[in-house]
């Protein structure tokens, strides 16, 4: 009889087209991930005829009716083959394997690129999901020598891994929040080599963002920019923000991934209570709308006649999944739901449109009029990940 109730209790659940009913998950994966499939099937075909005249190899938005992609050396250009290998990991499928391989082979020079931050997206989202998935001993080399290029960029008076090496004008020693998101190469390197170097710049770079970039309520600045020679913090300020004191809404969602990732890797409790107070000046901000997809930042005075971000909700579903496994009695998990329910209800692109790109209304660097209300490839690749997070356990997490 008990066995009766429990199947007829588990069909109900499938009716309804909820796929992990133990948690009352109310995501459907599987169907998501059919659609992301179908999506990105039309992308790889419009690949496959698209001008990647200049080294041009990795799909990064839809704008203005242009299909654009980047060259490898774009803070992006690791997304796209990060998506492939979400594909491979999710079907198993050798068609996915293949892409993945093509896609993340295209970025193999970048390993040595020492000019910018951004090694954390580029090589670990292609690099490193390879490795995690294949146990490719030449994806790990990379990993490794990726982590050692990205390294030369920590100054030790500072603390901290310098960020752009543009605009000298403006910064001398500028770092962003997003930068919080390159350490998890940096934690990698070190499993993979024993090596404690990685580690320690890691944790000294995400203690001084928490001093320097976070606010008293736990809201961050976009840029801070340092004295090289001393360590003193000379300005803080904002890039692709609203104001230099306003609350750019990736920014947050870059900390609040970053900060649970950081718990994960070192069992430090500020991280986790870092994260939890981000999430709270998140979820508590009287801008955010109900569908829980922020505008593009958080003190924009014209909200709501502003646009959203998407992307900086996919990044924190994604985050809030993690967080929610190391804050039992939390409501981080249905927030992730809810994120993505509405992600999926109301900002997916129709199938074979958008430049075949799976998530509408981003908005990449607004004040430079950048990349407004269209799809981007990061939102994509958060998105997925939030998906696929939605099925792990603490478990999956070790050593990732
Ligand atoms: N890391 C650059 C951005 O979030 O736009």
């Amino acid at each position: 009889m008990k066995n009766i109730k429990i199947q007829a209790f588990a069909l109900t659940l499938m009716l309804y087209g909820i796929s992990s009913a133990a948690f009352g998950q109310k995501v459907n994966v599987q169907q998501q991930f059919n659609y992301a499939e179908q999506q990105t099937n039309y992308m790889l075909d419009e690949l496959k005829t698209a001008d990647t005249a200049g080294g041009l190899v990795s799909p990064r938005t839809f704008e203005n009716g242009k299909f654009k992609l980047v060259n490898t050396k774009d803070w992006t250009s690791g997304f796209f083959a990060g998506i492939l290998w979400f594909y491979y990991d999710y079907t198993r499928d050798a068609k996915w394997l293949k892409q993945a391989q093509i896609y993340t082979a295209k970025l193999t020079a970048e390993q040595f690129d020492k000019g910018t931050h951004d090694l954390g997206f580029m090589i670990y989202c292609s690099f490193g999901n390879g490795y995690r998935i294949t146990g490719d001993t030449n994806y790990r080399k990379v990993v490794i020598q990726a982590a050692k290029s990205l390294s030369t960029r920590f100054n030790a008076k500072a603390g901290v891994i310098r960020s752009w090496d543009h605009n000298k004008d403006k910064w001398t020693y500028p770092v962003i929040i997003d930068n919080m998101m390159n350490l998890e190469l940096l934690f990698e390197a070190t499993r993979l080599t024993g090596d404690s170097s990685f580690y320690k710049i890691a944790v000294s770079h995400a203690n001084h963002t928490i001093i320097n970039h976070y606010r008293a309520d736990y809201s961050s600045y976009h840029v801070v920019d340092y004295n090289p020679e001393t360590g003193a913090v000379i300005q803080k300020n904002t890039a692709q923000g609203y104001s230099d004191e306003s609350a750019w809404a990736r920014g947050q969602a870059w900390g609040l991934y970053g900060y649970t990732m950081c718990y994960r890797e070192t069992h430090d409790k500020k991280y986790l209570i870092l994260a939890q107070n981000i999430a709270k000046f998140i979820f508590s901000n009287p801008t955010l709308p109900k569908d829980l997809i922020p505008y593009w930042d958080y003190n924009d005075p014209a909200i709501p006649n502003t646009p959203h971000d998407a992307s900086a909700a996919a990044i924190a579903a994604s985050a809030l999944y993690e967080l929610a496994l190391y804050s039992p009695g939390s409501d981080y998990r249905e927030k992730a739901n809810t994120i993505l329910a509405n992600l999926n209800k109301s900002y997916k692109a129709p199938l074979n449109s958008n430049g075949d790109f799976i998530l509408l209304h981003s908005t990449g660097h607004k004040p430079a009029k950048s990349e407004i209300d269209v799809p981007i490839i990061y939102a994509d690749y958060y998105y997925l990940e939030a998906l696929l997070r939605s099925k792990m356990t603490i478990k999956d997490y070790a050593g990732r």
